[in-house]
C-alpha cells in the first residue's frame, strides 16, 4: 500500500508516483509468457520516458523501443543495450537515422518506400549495411479508441503486403540494407485477441512467402498494445497473447519482439492531486483540484475513463461531481458525474492508470510547471524528477527579451 497523504506532504501536490515493483512483476509475467521462444520485450519509451523508469527496464533486461532520437537517446543513457533498441515512426528526418545507424540499433522499422530509400543512402554515405524491419500495415481494425488504432489502410502507419514485398526485395539486393525483421502494431489498449491473431497470422504468412524466395528474417516484431484495466473491462492475459501469437509461428524460427509500453506502466502509476475548493453552478457540482490537463491529458483528449479516489475523512453519502483543473478551458476535466464523497480543501485525490501517456503527454499550457515525479520500490520513495519551476519554463526565452 502507498502513503499517498505521506508522499503528497514530503512531496507537494500535483504529484506522481511510480510502484515500481508492479512495473517489475508485469515485465516478468509477460517475459515469461514468452518462454521457450527467444524473445525481447522492447519497452515502448513513449509510454513513460522517465530515465529512471527507463534504466528500471534495462536492469530487468529489457530492450528499448523508441520513436525519436530524443527517445533513442534515453534509452541509452538508461543503459539499453545499444543490441536491444528498435526505432520505429513514420516521420524519421535524415540526422535521426544517420544517428541510428551510427549508433549501431539492432534495427530501424522503416514505414514507407521513401523511407527505406533514404535509409539506404545514408547507410552508404556511412558504408554501412542498415538493419531493417518493415511495418506492414495488415488492415485489420482493433476494436479500439479510433485516436489509437494504427493498423487499418486509414492509418498513416506501415506499407500494405504488396508494398512491403517490394520493400523486402529490394533490401535483400541491396549492398546497404540488410533486411532482419517484420513489424506491425495495429493499435493501443488492445483488448480483443482476434484481431491481434489475425494480424499475426496476415505477417507470418508474408514472412513464409519471403522465406521462400530467399528472404530469411529473424525478428518478428509484434508491436505493444496489450490492454490494461482503467475500470472492469476483459483484457487479455498476458499467456493468452503469447499463445495467440506463438500459434501462428509454426515451422517459423523467430525470436519474437514485443514492444508494451502501458501494460508495463499504466496501472504502476497514479496521479495525486489536492482539492482546492467545491462550487456549485446550478444543477452541477464541481470540485476544482491543482492538477489539469497540463498534466494528465488523457481525459481531455480521448474521454478517457481513470478511477479516481478520495483520500478524505469525510465517509457521508456520495454526490455526482465533475472534477475540474484550474487550466482556462471547459476540455479541462479528469472526470465528468463522478461519485465522491464531500471534499474538503486539501483532501486528496488520487487518480488511478496514470503510470502510461500521463507526464509524457504533459505540457508547459497556461504557463504551469511540470509535476514532480516520485518512485517506490521495496517500500522506499525517491524523487525522479524535480518539480518544474517558472525559471525552468522560461530559461529558453528569457535572453531573448528586447526592450
Ligand atoms: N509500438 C508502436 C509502434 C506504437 O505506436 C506504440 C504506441 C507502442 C508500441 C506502445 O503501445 P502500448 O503498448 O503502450 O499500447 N497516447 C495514447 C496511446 C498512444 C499509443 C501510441 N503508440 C493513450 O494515452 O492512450
Amino acid at each position: 500500500m502507498i502513503d499517498f497523504e505521506a508522499l503528497a506532504k514530503e512531496y507537494g501536490t500535483p504529484l506522481y508516483v511510480y510502484d515500481f515493483d508492479y512495473m517489475s512483476a508485469q515485465y516478468t509475467e509477460l517475459k515469461e509468457a514468452f518462454r521457450g521462444r527467444k524473445s525481447i520485450i522492447a519497452y515502448a519509451v513513449k509510454a513513460n520516458a522517465n530515465l529512471s523508469v527507463v534504466r528500471h527496464f534495462a536492469k530487468l533486461g529489457s530492450g528499448a523501443d523508441c520513436v525519436s532520437i530524443g527517445e533513442v537517446r534515453r534509452a541509452f543513457l538508461a543503459g539499453i543495450p545499444a543490441y536491444k533498441i528498435i526505432f520505429s515512426g513514420v516521420g524519421k528526418s535524415d540526422d535521426e537515422i544517420r544517428e541510428a545507424l551510427e549508433r549501431d540499433i539492432l534495427y530501424i522499422n522503416v514505414e514507407s518506400e521513401a523511407e527505406l530509400q533514404r535509409v539506404e543512402v545514408i547507410a552508404q554515405e556511412l558504408c554501412k549495411a542498415a538493419r531493417i524491419s518493415i511495418r506492414v500495415n495488415p488492415n485489420i481494425d482493433p476494436q479500439t479508441h479510433p485516436y489509437i488504432a494504427t493498423g487499418l489502410h486509414d492509418n498513416k502507419f506501415g506499407v500494405d503486403l504488396s508494398s512491403a514485398k517490394r520493400m523486402y526485395i529490394q533490401a535483400k539486393n541491396s549492398k546497404y540494407l540488410d533486411p532482419v525483421g517484420i513489424h506491425f502494431h495495429i493499435g493501443s489498449q488492445l483488448t480483443q485477441l482476434q484481431p491481434i491473431r489475425e494480424a499475426a497470422e496476415i505477417v507470418a504468412d508474408l514472412v513464409r512467402s519471403l522465406q521462400a524466395i530467399d528472404i530469411e528474417l529473424k525478428f518478428f516484431d509484434v508491436g505493444g498494445g496489450l490492454g490494461i484495466q482503467y475500470d472492469n473491462e476483459e483484457t487479455i492475459k498476458p499467456y493468452d497473447y503469447a499463445q495467440a501469437i506463438l500459434g501462428t509461428l509454426r515451422g517459423l524460427d523467430l525470436t519474437i519482439l514485443c514492444e508494451p509500453g502501458r501494460f508495463l506502466t499504466a496501472n504502476a502509476g497514479y496521479f495525486v492531486t489536492k482539492v482546492l475548493y467545491e462550487k456549485q453552478n446550478g444543477e452541477k457540482k464541481f470540485v476544482i483540484v491543482d492538477g489539469a490537463m497540463n498534466d494528465l491529458l488523457r481525459p481531455s483528449l480521448y474521454n478517457a475513463y481513470h478511477k479516481i479516489e478520495a483520500i478524505t475523512e469525510n465517509k457521508g453519502p456520495l454526490q455526482k461531481v465533475d472534477i475540474v483543473g484550474p487550466v482556462c478551458e471547459s476540455g479541462d476535466f479528469f472526470a465528468k458525474d463522478y461519485l465522491l464523497p464531500e471534499l474538503h480543501r486539501n483532501d486528496l485525490l488520487v487518480i488511478h492508470s496514470a503510470g502510461a501517456y500521463g507526464f509524457g503527454m504533459g505540457s508547459n499550457y497556461n504557463t504551469r510547471g511540470r509535476s514532480a515525479e516520485v518512485a517506490v520500490e521495496n517500500g522506499e520513495a525517491r524523487v525522479i524528477r524535480k518539480r518544474e519551476c517558472f525559471e525552468d519554463l522560461i530559461c529558453l526565452e528569457q535572453e531573448f527579451l528586447v526592450d
